[in-house]
């Protein structure tokens, strides 16, 4: 049971639409499944999710360059990759209804859930590549990435040759990926659309467990770092027959959600595969030449791949909670100062007192911090607002604020309220999003 099951998917959609985090993708012609729109707030968490990914990355003590490469690739690329060939998922069809499923995602042997008939097609392979083609004589095939990595592979050479880095080292890159997913589910769990955060490791081979070993931990210690309840993460190494087709370690970061323990992050051996086919299918060589001992080798790759919008997914599940506050139902986003999207709200007890909370407000504003001025409706009404979306502090300027100088600080989780001086509204929040 996940510690904190009071988060159902239905109430995470209806929150996300209500207060401007998600909506589904061109809902107003009848929508596109597994795609999704990104609104204000949903905007922010993805940057403050990026933002915790990449600071994690610059904290350690290691050599790590960032890139962001196209979306789109040649064919080649995709035939070197082992892509083109193995990148599917099984497909059936209910020959009834026409209902289509991934085939691992059913029991063939039950009738169709949606018709309730039990008369299946074959299982078939679907190629989760989107194709298209280039230019206006349509002549030469391009596919959209089904993962940022290979952007990286290709770039190897270029990179070690621009930039003065020596193995080992890492290159990472956050951005967009496509997968044609027979059946997208669980909202932003499985999309067609998602973007993705990868560090590709290059090694010497005979350090590339001590670094697998390395960067499982590391990444534990992300997700504690950025909040998440630790009750509801472990790594699970896969089997050998679970292993993708370059692969020959992995380990999953998973996370409990309601529907089951669920990969959230991949942590992958990925052996020299990739630059070797790449070297293979280009003709170009992509090896290194170690100093010490005279000869070139091909450097071996530990990767660690998490989705950005299943890290956001994950974060919202972790931190919605229901209390009752006088009879009412109170719900709250508990997420850590440096993830929510909003850090602060500045509420004037009353009208009058508008423009001296605004003043305060845009000083605050103008250092850099997401903060969001809230003066409609009782002061009730106002912290509901702000601890759905999960702001962790409000500040309320009231008729005693002029006298002394203060203000009322009102914390999202405890609801426990503190006098501050206006002059320490910088250094409070500091504090809190560094804590
Ligand atoms: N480069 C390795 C790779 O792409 P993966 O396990 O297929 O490995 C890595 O994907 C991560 O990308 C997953 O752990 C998940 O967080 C995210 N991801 C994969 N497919 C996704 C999808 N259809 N929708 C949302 N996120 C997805």
């Amino acid at each position: 049971m996940a510690v904190n099951s009071q988060a159902t998917l239905e109430k995470l959609v209806s929150l996300c639409k209500r207060r401007g985090f998600v909506y589904q993708s061109a809902e107003i012609y009848g929508g596109l499944n597994g795609v999704y729109d990104f609104g204000p707030l949903g905007t922010l968490l993805k940057q403050n999710i990026r933002k915790a990914w990449t600071n994690s990355l610059l904290n350690l003590d290691l050599d790590i360059l960032f890139m962001e490469g196209a979306i789109l690739a040649p064919e080649k690329v995709w035939q070197a990759s082992g892509h083109l060939e193995n990148f599917h998922d099984p497909m059936v069809d209910c020959m009834v209804c026409k209902h289509r499923y991934r085939a691992d995602d059913i029991d063939l042997q039950k009738p169709c859930p949606h018709c309730g008939n039990k008369q299946w097609t074959e299982v078939r392979d679907f190629n989760l590549m989107f194709k298209t083609q280039l230019g206006a004589a349509s002549t030469s095939v391009a596919y959209l990435r089904p993962e940022t990595a290979q952007s990286i592979f290709i770039n190897f050479k270029n990179i070690i040759s621009s930039n003065r880095v020596k193995i080992p080292f890492g290159i990472a890159q956050i951005g967009k990926a496509f997968r044609n997913e027979i059946t997208p589910k669980q909202f932003l769990f499985r999309m067609r659309e998602f973007e993705q955060m990868e560090i590709e490791w290059f090694c010497k081979e005979e350090e590339a467990m001590k670094f697998f070993d390395m960067w499982c931990k590391e990444r534990i210690n992300f997700y504690k770092k950025i909040g998440l309840n630790t009750e509801n993460i472990h790594l699970r190494a896969h089997e050998k027959t679970e292993l993708s087709h370059y692969s020959s370690a992995t380990s999953d970061v998973e996370y409990q959600f309601p529907f089951g323990w669920k990969e959230l992050e991949g942590i992958a051996y990925r052996g020299n595969f990739d630059l070797s086919q790449h070297m293979k299918f280009s003709g170009k060589d992509l090896s290194v030449y170690d100093e010490q001992t005279k000869t070139s080798y091909v450097p071996h790759v530990v990767e660690c791949s998490v989705g950005v919008d299943r890290l956001f997914l994950t974060l919202l599940f972790d931190s919605y909670h229901e209390d009752t506050v006088e009879g009412e139902t109170r719900i709250v986003l508990k997420f850590d100062p440096k993830i929510a999207p909003i850090k602060a709200a500045f509420m004037p007890l009353s009208k009058e007192l508008n423009p001296k909370m605004e003043a305060i407000y845009k000083e605050i504003k103008k250092l850099g911090y997401e903060v969001t001025f809230d003066d409609s409706g009782s002061i009730g009404k106002r912290y509901r607002r702000q601890d759905e979306i999960g702001t962790p502090v409000c500040l309320t300027y009231d008729f005693d604020s002029e006298k002394d100088n203060s203000v009322t600080v009102r914390d999202r989780d405890t609801m426990k309220q503190e006098r501050i001086k206006i002059d320490s509204i910088n250094s409070y929040l500091k504090k809190i999003i560094e804590k």
